[in-house]
């Protein structure tokens, strides 16, 4: 079984899918962890994360897998390397060339393969798993979606400049020629702004009904 959820940047997505996997005892699969994973080995190589042949030309010569939960180039496990500002930024740039689009996609989908999994990340109700069992799309204020992401990096950029970036984040996943960022018609749609976390897995846990 797939349960799939959609939204922007700090709706919750991650918090929700991987705590709704842990109570059903489901596999947790963040889609977002490729395209950081392929924005950090572009940079790692000093390579230009704006020119989509030369990403999609070293993507092709590392292995990505997931070990224990971790996203690992080549075996290494570079999760805690993923959430930058840096990374950030490059992984919705590197994520907007079709071609590389499709190598994630079909990664993701061998991935689940025969699993029951909760994945999430901006395509995955409308291009990834259209025909999953549960479609979710979640949503918040940029302003609170700021505030989360201030709170789980205290140290890192001002509420402000936090701000700009969701708002620049929005615009370039909503404008993607391919995998844009959309409520699939199907799709429970949840406003996260006013809700704990709990209060969000309770309206999902009821919707699935299992
Ligand atoms: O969900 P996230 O913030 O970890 O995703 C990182 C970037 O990758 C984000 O800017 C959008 C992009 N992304 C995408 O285009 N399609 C997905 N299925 C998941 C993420």
């Amino acid at each position: 079984m797939v349960i799939a959820i959609d939204g922007p940047a700090g709706s919750g997505k991650s918090t929700i899918a991987r705590e709704i996997a842990r109570r059903l005892g489901f596999y947790f699969l963040n889609t977002g962890s490729f395209y950081r994973a392929y924005a950090l080995n572009q940079l790692e190589r000093n390579g230009d994360p704006r020119d989509s042949d030369s990403v999609l030309e070293n993507a092709k010569k590392i292995n990505l897998s997931i070990e224990n939960g971790n996203i690992c180039i080549d075996g290494r496990n570079v999760e805690d390397r993923l959430r930058t500002p840096e990374v950030d930024k490059y992984s919705s740039i590197v994520s907007v060339d079709p071609r590389l689009r499709e190598y994630v996609n079909q990664q993701v989908r061998l991935i689940a393969k025969g699993m029951d999994i909760v994945t999430e990340g901006r395509d995955t109700t409308t291009v990834i798993f259209p025909d999953a069992e549960y479609k979710f799309y979640f949503d918040a204020s940029p302003e609170v979606r700021a505030e989360r992401r201030l709170k789980e990096h205290p140290d890192g950029p001002s509420y402000e400049e936090v701000l700009k970036a969701i708002v620049e984040r929005d615009r370039n996943d909503m404008q993607k020629a391919v995998g844009a960022l959309k409520k699939a018609e199907t799709a429970i749609y949840i406003d996260t702004t006013y809700l704990t976390i709990n209060q969000v897995c309770e309206k999902v846990e009821k919707a699935i009904e299992i």
